[in-house]
């Protein structure tokens, strides 16, 4: 099986990489990023790493492999920033769809209004529970 990750050296992209490198030896897995934002470091060895920009420069040799995946990771990860820079990432996100579209790649385009999905949100609502989640490990990790 032959996987694709873009944001492949970012913390979401590279920490799937990882899993499904160690998960099954049989899967391939291809990653892109442009290391604006990830490191090189971070990107596992065994992944057949492309330093490429997912909206400006051309990807139609990677996508020749026919990948029977593809994960969508590369974006900027603005916790606080992202309410302020929607319009970048949609943007982003449909040149992207685009780009799958005129390769005659099938994707699923979910919108979602109304769901919770955001993790800034999630954490303002459940924030405390985690921290005391967090302290108490850290406490019962103290006392041994
Ligand atoms: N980490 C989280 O807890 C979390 C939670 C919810 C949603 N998300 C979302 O998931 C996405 C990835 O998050 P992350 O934490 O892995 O971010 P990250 O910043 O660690 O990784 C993103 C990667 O994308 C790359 N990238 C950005 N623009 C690119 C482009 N045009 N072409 C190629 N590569 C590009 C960056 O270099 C970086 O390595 C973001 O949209 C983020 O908002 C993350």
């Amino acid at each position: 099986m032959k996987v694709c990750i873009t944001g492949v050296a970012g913390l979401l992209g590279s920490r799937l990489a990882d899993y499904l490198i160690n998960k099954n030896s049989n899967i391939e897995v291809y990653g892109i990023d442009n290391l604006s934002g990830g490191y090189i470091e971070n990107v596992n060895s065994k992944v057949k790493f492309f330093e490429r920009d997912i909206v400006t420069d051309n990807l139609e040799d990677i996508f020749n492999n026919n990948f029977d995946y593809v994960f969508h990771f590369a974006a900027y990860a603005a916790e606080g920033l992202s309410p302020f820079i929607r319009k970048f990432n949609y943007e982003n996100n449909l040149d992207y769809m685009r780009f799958l579209s005129k390769n005659g790649i099938e994707f699923e385009r979910l919108i979602v209004p109304e769901v919770p999905h955001s993790a800034v949100g999630i954490y303002a609502k459940v924030g405390e529970q985690i921290m005391r989640f967090h302290v108490k490990n850290f406490r019962d990790a103290n006392s041994k």
